[in-house]
């Protein structure tokens, strides 16, 4: 019996041909999933990663409640036009907090995963306000409620206690801080502000919409992407002495 005439036993029957399918498939996906029981973790600890703030968190959640992923990503990938446009490529360790992530699929606008510092607190303020007015011909969506609405910074500490259970090292007393935490990240004058940056290494404290009055959901999202993509310093993976 020739090798063809005995792939004819698979060929003229079908139940035979599914379990040599599914036997096949097993062994790709077993040489995927088994590897991964034997690793401690898949992600690279990474120097400066840390987790959000609860402002930078609440603002996060701004984020996916407008929907600002259906638009934008935040991965750039490891492409030559990408890292000359947006900067280094993402490393998984920069989005490990992140859940759900936020890496996206579609483009309409710019990648944001390194826009953080990129634009002052004004330009992004006016450009949620209207994006036409920095940008003309821009076709993103005005948000001007942003401004004007106070951020509801009661539901934080609950959303950090479920990210802690998910694996981000919040603290009891990070979680108990919450709602201070926020305001005192949204005022630079406030006399805390090195405790908090104690707490969460190189978080930004400002006025991030210039109103001094209250706390809004501005402050929350424009503090969220006046940090993205700043936490690694790549200057010290730039040089070569310094990789590990
Ligand atoms: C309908 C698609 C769309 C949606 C939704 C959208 N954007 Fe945009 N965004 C764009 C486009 C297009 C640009 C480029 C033109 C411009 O700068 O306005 C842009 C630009 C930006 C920029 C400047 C990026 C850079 O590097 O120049 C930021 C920041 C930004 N968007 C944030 C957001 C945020 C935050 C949200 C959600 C509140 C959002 N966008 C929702 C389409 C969108």
């Amino acid at each position: 019996m020739s090798l063809w005439s005995r792939h004819k036993i698979f060929e003229t029957n079908s139940i035979i041909l599914i379990i040599g399918v599914l036997f096949v498939i097993a062994i790709g996906g077993l040489v995927e999933i088994v590897p991964l029981f034997y690793l401690k973790s898949t992600i690279e600890k990474v120097d400066g990663v840390r987790p959000y703030t609860p402002l930078e968190l609440a603002g996060r959640n701004i984020y996916v409640r407008e929907g600002c992923y259906n638009c934008h990503s935040q991965m750039v990938r490891p492409l030559r036009d990408e890292v000359e446009r947006y900067g280094h490529y993402s490393l998984a360790a920069e989005s490990m907090y992140d859940r759900p992530f936020q890496w996206g699929s579609k483009r309409t606008g710019p990648d944001l995963a390194r826009v953080g510092n990129k634009y002052s607190d004004d330009w992004h303020r006016d450009h949620l306000n209207d994006p036409r007015a920095v940008v003309p011909g821009s076709i993103m969506p005005s948000y001007p409620w942003l401004e004007a609405k106070e951020l509801d910074a009661r539901g934080v500490a609950d959303d950090m206690k479920v990210q802690a259970i998910l694996g981000a090292p919040y603290s009891p007393e990070m979680i108990a801080r919450a709602e201070t935490d926020v305001r005192i990240q949204s005022n630079a004058d406030d006399p805390n502000v090195a405790d908090l940056t104690k707490r969460y290494p190189n978080a930004q404290a400002r006025n991030f919409d210039n109103n001094p009055r209250k706390v809004t959901e501005a402050d929350a999202l424009i503090a969220y992407l006046q940090m993205l993509g700043t936490q690694v310093d790549f200057k010290l993976y730039d040089n070569k002495a310094n990789v590990r």
